[in-house]
């Protein structure tokens, strides 16, 4: 099938990629020039394990890149919509993006002969394919649905390991109004070995949110445990590998430790409790959900206060910029939240990740180090922040520190005798 996909971020271009794998002809849209130019040259725009290989086999045969709208359009018979849907200042879904992009489509499609299924890819708070993208295709193209085909399909792609759980999902979901629709969007994803739910737009659209919101919410719990844990003196990985024997509870996502960030579970959680806000209902539950997790970092500044005292003037390491390992990503990432408070309290911070340093150097002007070691020569404590693997075998590169003082918001390390080892929740 031909395929065209709006927005070239890491759902987009990692579908497009995928796409391509499963046999599609597919064209990538995007008004950022120098994306289109990096896809065309099978370069990708952003890291993902497994992209390059694709992007590679792919460029210039199945898989082209464009800016312009009506070529991707009049040249496909399906269209996803993946661009960003990211928050407005008061926390709440910013659909701006997503309405140009409907209008976009709108306009080529007024002029495309044949039929024409668009899909929302974007996760957008339920409600938001049906009253937002389906009324600016309609405005903008002069048609109506039934001459064109809507359909929600969300993405439960990690960052980092997108290629891998596009290939292997666990679930499909198609929301739609019509079979015929929910049909096509299906049949693009024959060869994956997972079955389709097929479902209506706003449920598909739910069904994304619940997902993440679920995931946070036992992130935040194994935080809850794990804190009070560390006031009993218990260790919180053995408490959660039993519970997580029981099948309904499942032993995923019960590490507990500096908090979730990125550019997913924090927004989408926000925009869940802003949606369920404007019904009237106020949701207690994902309230405190986020409300753990701003408190995890600065529970890893007090347990720093308590053994060193007042930290001005005193130099601390800080392992892991990253919201998690395997990216470059730094957004709502744990370590932002602490950088800051060491600097409020005038400590010195140096700061190493493999990946993430020329991101986090936007924000904060501290000393950054390429390697581990050279960020923990002199430093009066070390906080480990991301579970990169790299981390998980330091030991003797302690030996550097002024103070061997080792706070861990991840329970990556095992260090030997001689360092003063704490962690966040065990
Ligand atoms: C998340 C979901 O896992 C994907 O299914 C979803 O498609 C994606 O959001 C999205 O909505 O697009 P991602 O943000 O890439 O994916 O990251 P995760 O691997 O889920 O990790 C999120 C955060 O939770 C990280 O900061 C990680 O360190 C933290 N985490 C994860 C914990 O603190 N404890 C855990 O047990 C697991």
């Amino acid at each position: 099938m031909k395929i065209s996909v709006i927005g070239t971020g890491y759902v987009g271009t990692v579908s497009a990629a995928c796409f391509a794998d499963l046999g599609h002809e597919v064209i990538c849209v995007d008004i950022d020039k120098s994306k289109i130019d990096r896809i065309n040259a099978g370069i990708p725009p952003i890291y993902e394990e497994g992209l390059s290989e694709l992007l590679k086999k792919y460029a210039g045969k199945r898989l082209h890149a464009t800016s312009d709208y009506d070529f991707a359009i009049k040249n496909s018979e399906v269209s996803f919509l993946c661009v960003g849907t990211p928050p407005d200042p008061r926390g709440n879904i910013d659909l701006g993006i997503v309405k140009a992009a409907g209008a976009g489509i709108g306009r080529s499609l007024g002029t495309k002969k044949g039929y024409h299924v668009i899909v929302v890819k974007s996760t957008v708070v339920p409600g938001t394919t049906e009253t937002v993208v389906l009324p600016a295709i309609e405005e903008h193209s002069g048609k109506h649905i039934g001459e064109f085909g809507i359909a929600m399909n969300p993405e439960f792609l990690r960052e980092g390991k997108a290629v891998h759980d596009f290939m292997n999902p666990d679930k499909i979901v198609v929301g739609s109004m019509d079979k015929k629709s929910a049909d096509l969007v299906a049949s693009l994803y024959q060869g994956l070995k997972c079955d389709v739910i097929r479902t209506n737009l706003r449920t598909a659209e739910m069904i994304k949110y619940a997902n993440n919101a679920f995931l946070a919410t036992k992130i935040s719990f194994a935080n809850e445990i794990g804190n009070i844990c560390k006031e009993l003196g218990i260790d919180t990985y053995e408490v959660m590998k039993a519970i997580g024997r029981d099948f309904r509870i499942g032993p995923h996502f019960l590490n507990s430790g500096a908090g979730f960030g990125g550019s997913c579970f924090p927004k989408d959680v926000k925009a869940l409790i802003g949606k369920a806000r404007e019904t009237g209902y106020e949701p207690e539950l994902l309230n405190s959900v986020l409300e753990v997790n701003e408190k995890q970092p600065h529970r890893m500044v007090s347990l720093l206060k308590d053994k060193l005292g007042s930290i001005k003037g005193k130099k601390i390491a800080v392992l892991g910029l990253a919201f998690k390992n395997d990216t470059d990503d730094i957004r709502e990432s744990r370590s932002i939240p602490v950088i800051k408070e060491l600097l409020d309290n005038g400590a010195n911070v140096s700061a190493y990740d493999p990946m993430a340093n020329g991101n986090m150097k936007k924000i904060f002007n501290i000393k950054y180090y390429g390697s581990a070691i050279d960020a923990l020569r002199g430093a009066d404590a070390c906080l480990v922040m991301t579970e990169w693997d790299e981390f998980r075998s330091l030991d003797k590169e302690f030996d550097v520190m002024e103070k061997k003082l080792v706070i861990d918001g991840r329970h990556m390390l095992t260090p030997g005798k001689d360092v003063e080892y704490v962690g966040l929740c065990w």
